[in-house]
């Protein structure tokens, strides 16, 4: 526990750092004359956040009555005004990504802090939003007293998922966020009470804590929990099957064979070299192709859902052309994106077409036809059917993929399909560069996704 739960000085340092910054945020407001006030929310208003890892959330409160533009503008001027350094940063919402020096801490680094600085609406509940983002204060005030008691289990389930590589909802991972985090130990009451429970859950289970009872699912999700403060948002939208499902996995085995190695995966390397890699393609026996094009300019919550998408549609282009894909994986790092699949090797120069029972006239006659007239050989199977025999336009992965033409008519999305539009390459097993970054993806495509324990 101590590994994980911030000591007195970190939390001392941090609620300093976090009332000075509201303070100056205040003083500005009132400066500027602003109606503006500021708020800390997340995980740092909650004592939920795992030790080192301070994520100072402070949300700048704006009359409902203001304009977007009004917003924004002031906003981001109020938030910049008190940062000693900042970025601008985008997710549904502009806001700040602010940096300050303080005197407190006892070392250089300590004495620097980062905070978010986000600008929203003070709506009058959390059903009337006028932005994403308004949400939040809602959500702070149902947690904040409520989950007093219980901030240990939500450390212990935060870095559970951590070590799972499925913590946080941004669109790269899709797995648990902080508030669904802490909404489930609030349910369960306890991380154990919730590992026996998850480890029973079925596709769409539904938890609704304050019993509102109208949301309306589609069937897609595989775990539905009711916003306690908006009935009509699913806190657990943004959760992929695959990390619903090893959290599952993960919970039956940490039941049976309680350790701490759930939480901190031990020190093992953590890259994969080139030669590595080499060996476990020999003896998979299988080829990797990777399609490498430069990142487009966009932030990972844009560009991972695309990157999804183009490698499921490719992966069909593969198969339509009857080569078998193994797996398949996408990732973006050290400014490159990449698709890549494992597939079985290359295929023979002919291809072959089915056709219909020769006894059917005008639909055999019409296949006949046609494939003559293109110089095909045509036959009948053993049942009765025509087939035909023709020379076969890939006969590897690689040479499909170079046709731009063929990548341009799968779904890519559109950042992906410009970034596409303006080069990549397409490399096969030691072509592969390793560049910055793809030595740990590929440390995790060959590591197993489900604990040993059974
Ligand atoms: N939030 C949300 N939906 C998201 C992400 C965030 O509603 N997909 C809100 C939640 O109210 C959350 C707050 O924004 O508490 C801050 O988000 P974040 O910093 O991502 O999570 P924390 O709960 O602060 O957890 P931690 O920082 O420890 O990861
Ligand atoms: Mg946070």
């Amino acid at each position: 526990m101590s590994r994980i739960k911030p000591s007195k000085e970190e939390i001392q340092r941090v609620k300093d750092a976090t009332e000075q910054i509201i303070r100056r945020i205040n003083e500005k407001a009132r400066e500027y004359g602003i109606p503006a006030r500021a708020i800390c929310v997340g995980s740092v208003a909650r004592n939920t956040w795992i030790r080192g890892e301070e994520d100072i959330d402070i949300f700048i409160l704006f009359p409902e009555e203001f304009s977007e533009e009004e917003l924004r503008s002031e906003g981001l001027r109020l938030a910049k005004s008190v940062a000693s350094e900042y970025e601008e940063r985008y997710a549904s919402h502009p806001y700040i990504h602010a940096f300050f020096e303080f005197p407190v801490g006892k070392n250089e680094e300590e004495k620097r802090v980062e905070a978010d600085l986000v600008p929203c609406f003070a709506v009058r509940s959390a059903s009337a939003i006028k932005s994403a983002v308004d949400r939040t204060p809602f959500h702070n005030d149902y947690l904040k007293e409520r989950i007093k008691g219980l901030e240990d289990d939500v450390l212990l389930l935060k870095q559970f998922l951590r070590a799972l590589d499925i913590y946080g909802s941004e669109l790269k991972t899709m797995g648990f966020s902080g508030y669904l985090c802490e909404l489930l130990i609030l349910h369960y009451g306890s991380f154990i009470n919730l590992l026996k429970e998850a480890s029973h859950w079925k596709f769409g289970t539904r938890i609704d804590i304050e019993k509102h009872g109208t949301y309306k699912s589609e069937g897609k999700e595989p775990l539905i929990v009711i916003d306690p403060v908006d009935p009509k948002r699913n806190v657990a939208a943004a959760l992929s099957t695959f990390a619903f499902c090893r959290f599952i996995d993960a919970a039956r085995s940490f039941l049976r064979k309680p350790s701490q190695r759930f939480f901190f995966t031990e020190a093992e390397e953590a890259e994969m070299s080139k030669e590595a890699f080499l060996r476990k393609v020999k003896e998979r026996g299988t080829d990797f192709v990777m399609l490498v094009f430069d990142a487009p300019p966009v932030v990972d919550d844009i560009l991972f859902p695309q990157l999804r998408k183009a490698a499921i549609s490719v992966r069909k282009l593969i198969e339509r052309n009857e080569f078998v894909v193994f797996r398949h994986d996408f990732g973006a790092e050290g400014g490159k994106a990449f698709l890549l699949f494992e597939v079985f090797g290359e295929l023979p120069a002919i291809q072959r077409r089915e056709g219909p029972p020769v006894t059917v006239k005008v639909h055999a006659e019409r296949f006949k036809r046609k494939h003559l007239a293109l110089n095909h050989i045509v036959r009948i199977d053993e049942n009765g059917r025509l087939f035909a025999e023709f020379e076969r336009k890939y006969r590897s992965v690689v040479e499909l993929l170079s046709d731009k033409r063929n990548l341009l008519g799968c779904s890519l999305g559109k950042h992906v399909s410009e970034a596409i539009e303006s080069g990549y390459k397409v490399l096969k097993n030691e072509e592969i560069e390793f560049f910055e970054g793809i030595g740990k993806f590929f440390k995790r495509y060959f590591s197993s996704t489900v604990s040993n324990d059974v």
